[in-house]
């Protein structure tokens, strides 16, 4: 198995999207937690629950858990806080809940002085076309959305920012190498689309110089999920 941490290269996060635990461990017991960060979403988060985190834990892997809370200050700071007693490495919430509601998840952390989670903010859906954020009454162009929030987040004391590949460059010109970079929509050549819009390749992912990358379906879907992986950091070389 190759690694990528050897190499100044994006960090790579698999999205464990599945629709049951046997299909999400079979993918797991071939990863070394030294290498993968795995990313926990709605769908095994809403199946498994906290006590899979806990299982995974165990096993010595660093858990993204991409719940994406958007919700009023007050709910958000309880679940931030929630969310960072399990142990958690990274948690997202959606920046456009605005500036109240991200202060509040950033101080929901404070009392977290040893390790807090990483705590970072998506800011558009690499799924979105700028016609869908036109039908939601947002009159600027994507990149402009996701420039505005991506500042916003920042300055509210985030640590990074989970947007498109395409945008990275510019966020990291505007905000500094600090802001730490999450990219979904990776695909490399002959990958099926599926419902994502904008996608970069994880080569294209080093030179827009992101620091973390996030994989599905490429691996969740593949019979030779491993090979697939090699493929991907050899790409990056
Ligand atoms: O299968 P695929 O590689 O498209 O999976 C992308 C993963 O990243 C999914 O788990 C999805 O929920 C997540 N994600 C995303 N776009 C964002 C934030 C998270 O696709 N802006």
């Amino acid at each position: 198995m190759l690694n990528p941490n050897l190499f100044k290269m994006p960090k790579i996060i698999i999205a464990l999207d599945f629709c049951n635990k046997k299909s999400a461990m079979k993918l797991v017991n071939l990863l070394n937690p030294s290498i993968y960060y795995l990313k926990i979403g709605k769908e095994m988060f809403t199946i498994l629950g906290c006590k899979f985190i806990k299982e995974l834990h165990k096993l010595g892997f660093n858990i993204f858990l991409d719940l994406k809370f958007h919700d009023i200050p007050n709910t958000v700071f309880n679940a931030t806080k929630a969310a960072a007693d399990l142990g958690i490495w990274m948690l997202s919430v959606h920046a456009s809940g605005g500036k109240k509601m991200l202060i509040a998840a950033k101080r929901a952390l404070q009392s977290f002085k040893n390790n807090p989670p990483l705590l970072i903010a998506v800011t558009a859906l690499t799924s979105l076309k700028e016609v869908e954020l036109q039908e939601i009454g947002i009159q600027i162009s994507l990149t402009e959305y996701i420039l505005k929030l991506s500042k916003l987040s920042y300055d509210c004391g985030l640590d990074g920012i989970v947007c498109p590949g395409k945008e990275a460059k510019k966020i990291k010109f505007l905000l500094g190498n600090q802001c730490k970079i999450i990219t979904p929509g990776i695909r490399i050549s002959k990958d099926l689309l599926y419902d994502q819009n904008n996608i970069i390749t994880p080569k294209e992912a080093k030179e827009f110089n992101i620091d973390y990358i996030v994989i599905g379906r490429s691996i969740t879907m593949s019979k030779h999920p491993i090979k697939k992986l090699d493929l991907i950091v050899k790409s990056m070389q």
